[in-house]
Order: C-alpha cells, then structure tokens, then sequence
C-alpha cells in the first residue's frame, strides 16, 4: 500500500456500496467519494485483474490444485493514487484490459473461486487500515465491511442497466453475469439486511448521490470534517 497522510485508527469510516452490474454504483461511488474526499476503491477491478492474470497465462477458471499454485506465486499490490485504488499483478497494470470482452465473459467464473475470494477479501479489508473510503462490489456489506453502519445497495430496473452498460459502448453480458454472481456459493451478491436500498431507475448520479449524503448525515456521520 502507498503511504497517506492520515494516522491509521478506528476513526476511519468506511461506506460500502452493493448492486448488479451496470448498476451505477461505480459513477455513485466515485462521485460520493470525491465529495467527501475519501478513497474511492472498486472491488470488481481486482476481479477482473485476476480474470486478466489468469487468462493471459492459461490458468483455467475453476477451483483446483492448478488455481491454488498459481495464486501462491503471485505478487497482488492493491495501493492507491489520485484519490482511487490501483492494482497491478506480478509488476503490471492490466490497464484498458480490464473492461475487455474476454474478461467480462470470464469474470463470474473466476470470482466464484473460494481461494480467488479469500485472498482477494483480505486486499479489500486492508483498506481499511489506510484511509476513510467508499468501496463498491458485490459483497462489500455482507463480507468485506459487515461491521460498518454505513451500507447502500444500488439497483436500477433491467432495461435501463442494459441501456447503461450499452451507452459505454462495452459488449457485456450482464444478465448471465448478474445470475451467475447472485447464484455462486461464496459470498454472492446479496442485499445486506442493513443496507439502505436505492432503486436509481429514474434516477441521475446527483439526486443518488444526494441522497445517500442525506442518509450518512441522518444516520451522525460528521461529513464536514
Ligand atoms: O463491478 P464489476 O462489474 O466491475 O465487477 C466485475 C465482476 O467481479 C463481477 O461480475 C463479479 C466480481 N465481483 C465480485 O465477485 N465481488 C465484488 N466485491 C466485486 C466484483
């Protein structure tokens, strides 16, 4: 991790955003993180820098002895720069390579890897330790931050994700993704039942934004300091 120039300790506050893909959650998450001037780390590019990792070399997308060799050797360095988190694999950021069409096919499979998980888990959870953040992905309320107050689930209705995911101009099948990543045995993407519940269908970023501001600021969190 990169040095920051605040003292580790307790009084670090996290928020953690859930949802399905195309949900909006990463625009929400950045854009909130901006305002508050906390990191801002997106969980799902360390799946997908995985997913990268293991098919650039040829590692097949399922649990085994072959997975559990390959996991041994490599060097993960989750750090952060520019108010965001970073990932580079044995010295090399994926870079673009993240959002390829490749990797959105094989993403789901790789993420339900129970050793993939743990491993990946314990690089989210040592954000904690370096600043106050926003984190989004898929098992940030249940898994990766149960024990934080401050927890938002992001849904949009299935038409307008297609439409969104469309308009990046990004070839994803985020259906089967979805499905898949609700239906796996670790930790799939489920509502936390402490999560506050936003349906952004008819919604811009701002008013999603605003309105969980509005909830931080109702449930004490000192935003001005
Ligand atoms: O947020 P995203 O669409 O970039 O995430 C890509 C994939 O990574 C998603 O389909 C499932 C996986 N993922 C996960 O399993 N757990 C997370 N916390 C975040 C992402």
């Amino acid at each position: 991790m990169e040095e920051s120039t605040k003292q580790p300790g307790p009084e670090f506050v996290a928020i953690a955003i859930d949802g399905p893909a195309a949900s909006g959650k990463s625009s929400v998450a950045r854009s909130l993180a901006k305002k508050l001037g906390y990191l801002y780390v997106n969980s799902g590019s360390l799946y997908r820098a995985m997913t990268w990792v293991f098919l650039k070399q040829g590692i097949p997308t399922e649990p085994g002895d072959a997975v559990r060799g390959f996991l041994k050797g490599l060097d993960i360095n989750c750090g952060a720069r520019d108010g965001a988190s970073t990932v580079r694999i044995d010295g090399e950021d994926p870079g673009d390579e993240l959002q390829s069409q490749d990797v959105n096919r094989n993403v789901s499979a790789v993420s339900a890897i129970p050793e993939v998980r743990e491993l990946l888990v314990a690089k989210l959870v040592a954000y904690r330790e370096l600043d106050n953040i926003v984190m989004e992905g898929r098992d940030i309320g249940s898994v990766v931050l149960p024990d934080t107050p401050y927890k938002f689930y992001i849904d949009a209705s299935q038409e307008v994700r297609d439409r969104r995911r469309r308009d990046q101009g990004q070839r994803d099948e985020i259906r089967e993704r979805d499905q898949r990543d609700s239906s796996r045995a670790a930790s799939p993407l489920v509502v936390a039942p402490d999560a506050r519940v936003i349906d952004t269908t008819k919604m811009t970023v701002e008013e999603v934004v605003q309105e969980i501001l509005s909830e931080l600021r109702g449930k004490g969190l000192d935003l001005d300091s």
